[in-house]
């Protein structure tokens, strides 16, 4: 088996090539320096970035594996929810090549591959306790195996990823923030009392981190000095976070508020699951060194396994479509060449054909 995945649901350009037991090669084009000159994703140019980069990337995957198009067996793509426009790029490849080679065509849930991601690395132990935390989902679900996922709860409004961008930008710190805030956060203690930890006055399993912006918002408001009055480039934080530090305070409280939020409630869905048997924590914020210290001492507090991606996993990448894949195709299970694409927000269907077993 050679099997292609193809990542385009936002800003990240990704391919991958993955036999049945190792990633072999793996490319990726960040757009963020593009997107960050408007302070966030414009889809239009996000779709025009995938098209120029696919041609280059997919030709570098080849050869960096040793392989020709005409031996892929299998091609999975990331077909939502995401970015339409995006996420069209990514399926036109997808569906041209398995017309010109014959390989057969996998639809991969976006976030089911990034629950799994662990999965690359180490194997993982089912029932699971999944949180997924990225710049356009907060999720929590119960995992029985890679084909069984039981959404229990989600945001409301903002990602939590969203709530470290936007709070970014009030500071005036590049796009995407989350790794800026992670790392200044760190140079101080937080102050518990400094924001809200959003909705956790209730019993569900659901969240809520728009308030958390707002919140930020007023303080910036009352603290004018903190932003800068132009954005800061990204080399200049990680090079001389010392000259940022009177952001450590706020940074360290935000990593706190969001950090104890999806503690509070992976705990809830844990106490509801008391079988599973580990915790899996994914997505661009699982790179956040506050949650990944906080969700590993949960794990060791519940005796459970812990699956956390290594931080190169955590974001959006082809290596998980492509693990996701491969976990489909050893089930027999694909699309045909109606496959379409799944917009953010939407639940992404369980509509695979039993493609049955591989000839020969
Ligand atoms: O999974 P991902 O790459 O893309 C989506 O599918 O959204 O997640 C991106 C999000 C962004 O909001 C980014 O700021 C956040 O993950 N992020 C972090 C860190 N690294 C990335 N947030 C907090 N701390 C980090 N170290
Ligand atoms: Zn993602």
């Amino acid at each position: 088996m050679l099997i292609l995945g193809i990542e385009t649901s936002c800003d990240d350009t990704g391919l991958a090539l993955a036999s049945d037991r190792a990633i072999l090669a793996e490319r990726l084009a960040s757009q963020a320096d593009v997107h960050s000159l408007f302070g966030g994703v414009v889809p239009e140019i996000a779709s025009r970035e995938h098209l120029r980069m696919l041609a280059p990337l997919f030709a570098g995957v080849l050869r960096d594996a040793g392989a020709s198009a005409r031996e892929i067996t299998d091609v999975a793509v990331a077909r939502g929810p995401g970015l339409l426009g995006s996420l069209l790029v990514g399926l036109s490849l997808a569906k041209g090549l398995s017309l010109a080679t014959g390989a057969r065509l996998i639809g991969v849930d976006h976030l089911a591959a990034h629950l799994l991601a662990p999965g690359i690395d180490e194997e993982l132990r089912f029932p699971a306790i999944g949180l997924l935390a990225s710049g356009g989902h907060t999720h929590l679900y119960r995992i029985d195996s890679p084909v069984a996922f039981r959404l229990l709860g989600r945001t409301l409004d903002d990602a939590a990823g969203e709530a470290f961008d936007k709070a970014a930008k009030l500071f005036n710190l590049p796009y995407p923030g989350g790794r800026f805030i992670d790392l200044l956060g760190a140079l101080a203690a937080p102050d518990p009392k400094l924001f809200p930890r959003p909705y956790l006055a209730n019993q569900n399993l659901d969240f809520s981190f728009s308030g958390l912006k707002t919140a930020v918002a007023a303080y910036v408001a009352a603290h004018p000095g903190l932003r800068r009055p132009r954005q800061s480039a990204p080399d200049e934080i990680m090079e001389h976070p010392e000259a940022f530090a009177d952001l450590s305070l706020a940074c360290s409280s935000l990593n706190y508020a969001v950090e104890q939020t999806l503690r509070v409630k992976t705990e809830r869905a844990l106490n509801a699951n008391p079988d599973a048997a580990s915790l899996i924590v994914a997505g661009g914020v699982a790179a956040n060194s506050v949650i990944r210290r906080s969700m590993t001492e949960l794990a060791r507090e519940r005796g459970l396994a812990l699956h956390l991606p290594r931080p190169s996993l955590c974001g959006d990448n082809a290596a998980m479509i492509a693990h996701m894949g491969r976990l489909l195709a050893a089930r027999g299970l694909g699309h045909d060449l109606s496959l379409e694409v799944i917009p953010r927000g939407t639940i992404v269907p369980w509509d695979y054909l039993d493609l049955g077993a591989r000839d020969g």
